[in-house]
């Protein structure tokens, strides 16, 4: 075991491998979410299902309740990203636990992913999915590359909420749903 120094300034090397850690987080269970926004060649206002992009994500979270915000975080290596860096918005859609097919969807079909999906357009113009547990239209406040991912903080313009459903939850590699303890 390795003593260090209460004052030392800089983290030490980490003790652990790669999937060790992956391990680790992902016995922390999160909601599933979909985040929209404009694809690169579409304006807003386009109506086409080609006119947007979706990805599935789990690392968001609340972040401000005065001035409402939220964050979430993308891999530096995900072909949206430059998109939802240059976006001036973005719909965060929080997953019910019957729409485990969307994230599977958002998270690995290569083509156009809103092809067979229900949903509206929000004022911004993104597509809000139907059936969505809950829903936060952004504004694309602020951008912190840390690492192999980018943080984005969504300052929150409209928001609303399904009063009945359930929600999607993942942990450890699986998808469940939440569940009262007695
Ligand atoms: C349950 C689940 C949660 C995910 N969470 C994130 C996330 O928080 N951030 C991220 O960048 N990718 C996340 N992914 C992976 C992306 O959904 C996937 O890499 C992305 O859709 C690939 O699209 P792209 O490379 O075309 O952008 C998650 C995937 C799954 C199945």
């Amino acid at each position: 075991m390795r003593i260090a120094s209460p004052t030392h300034s800089q983290a030490l090397r980490p003790d652990f491998e790669s999937a060790h850690f992956r391990q680790a987080l992902s016995r922390f269970a999160t909601g599933v979410t979909v985040v929209t926004t404009l694809a690169g060649h579409a304006q807003k206002g386009d109506t086409q299902t080609s006119s947007f992009v979706g990805v599935t994500v789990s690392s968001f979270n609340s972040l401000s309740l005065s001035p409402p915000l939220v964050l979430w975080s993308m891999g530096t290596k995900s072909g949206n990203l430059p998109l939802f860096q240059a976006g001036t918005h973005y719909v965060i859609n929080v997953l019910a636990a019957d729409q485990l097919a969307l994230c599977q969807r958002f998270a690995y079909d290569k083509g156009d992913r809103f092809a067979d999906t229900d949903f509206t357009l929000g004022q911004a113009g993104l597509p809000i999915l139907s059936g969505a547990l809950a829903w936060f239209e952004c504004h694309n406040r602020s951008r912190h590359e840390e690492g192999d991912h980018v943080i984005f903080v969504g300052e929150v313009e409209r928001c609303g909420f399904s009063q009945d459903s359930q929600s999607l939850v993942y942990q450890a590699g699986q998808f469940g749903t939440t569940q009262a303890l007695a």
